[in-house]
């Protein structure tokens, strides 16, 4: 049986191949340019990437490794609910994109996908975490306001199928230990996981996925 939103708890893992025709039906829900098979392709082999899918129906975090490991292949069959990336470029953590499936929104799962960047930013030793978002989609602004994210620029007509322009918004105190602190993202031992694509590739991906960041 399929979990609802009303009763379903979420998990948050790393994205994989098999995720991607969930993954790809979302992003058209989503976003006005959804990306293109190859991209997606493409971020799972880009090593310094991070992205991530929540899946419905995972139960709370368990103690053991024992219980940590089935719960983890539990979650491998449980449905997408969305989706959320970041680049590592030096030390400067860029949030891609993050969506969620409209019946699954005000949930908390959006709020989820982000602290688990936020986490491995940190891992990753980022000074800093930056994202563009439009001026209209003031859910998302909420979103990002609520994890310390502030408006430090905007970009003009950056948006190419309506022109709008992007807010850029960046999390500037990411390293102070209070603010660490109060969201609970000390650095983790998890590795960095081992994907293909240097950071230096990233120009041309990021521009289009800065143009799929919106609502
Ligand atoms: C933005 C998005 C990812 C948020 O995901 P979500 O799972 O619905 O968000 P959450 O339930 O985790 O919300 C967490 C907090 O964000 C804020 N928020 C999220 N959506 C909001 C909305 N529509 N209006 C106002 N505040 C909102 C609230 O502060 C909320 O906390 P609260 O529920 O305690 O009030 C989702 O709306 C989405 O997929 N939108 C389409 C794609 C998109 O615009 N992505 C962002 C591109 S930059």
């Amino acid at each position: 049986m399929h979990p609802t939103p009303a009763s379903a708890s979420i998990g948050v893992r790393p994205m994989r191949l098999s995720d991607l025709p969930s993954v790809m039906a979302i992003d058209r829900q989503s976003f006005p340019r959804p990306w293109p098979l190859e991209a997606w392709l493409s971020e799972l082999q880009n090593t310094a990437a991070h992205f991530v899918v929540a899946c419905a129906g995972a139960p709370p975090a368990p103690h053991s490794w024992l219980r940590r490991w089935l719960a983890r292949s539990r979650q491998s069959n449980m449905p997408v609910v969305g989706f959320a990336g970041m680049w590592m470029m030096t030390d400067e953590a860029h949030i891609a994109t993050i969506a969620v499936d409209p019946a699954w929104r005000r949930r908390g799962v959006g709020e989820q996908m982000l602290r688990e960047l936020l986490r491995q930013a940190t891992a990753r030793h980022a000074t800093t975490v930056t994202l563009e978002v439009r001026v209209s989609n003031v859910g998302a602004q909420a979103l990002y306001r609520k994890y310390g994210f502030e408006v430090v620029g905007q970009r003009k007509a950056y948006y190419q199928d309506n022109r709008e322009d992007a807010l850029i918004m960046t999390i500037t105190r990411f390293t102070d230990p209070s603010y660490q602190e109060q969201l609970g993202l000390s650095a983790r031992a998890d590795a960095p996981r081992s994907l293909g694509m240097s950071a230096s590739d990233h120009s041309s991906d990021a521009e289009s996925a800065i143009n799929n960041c919106a609502l």
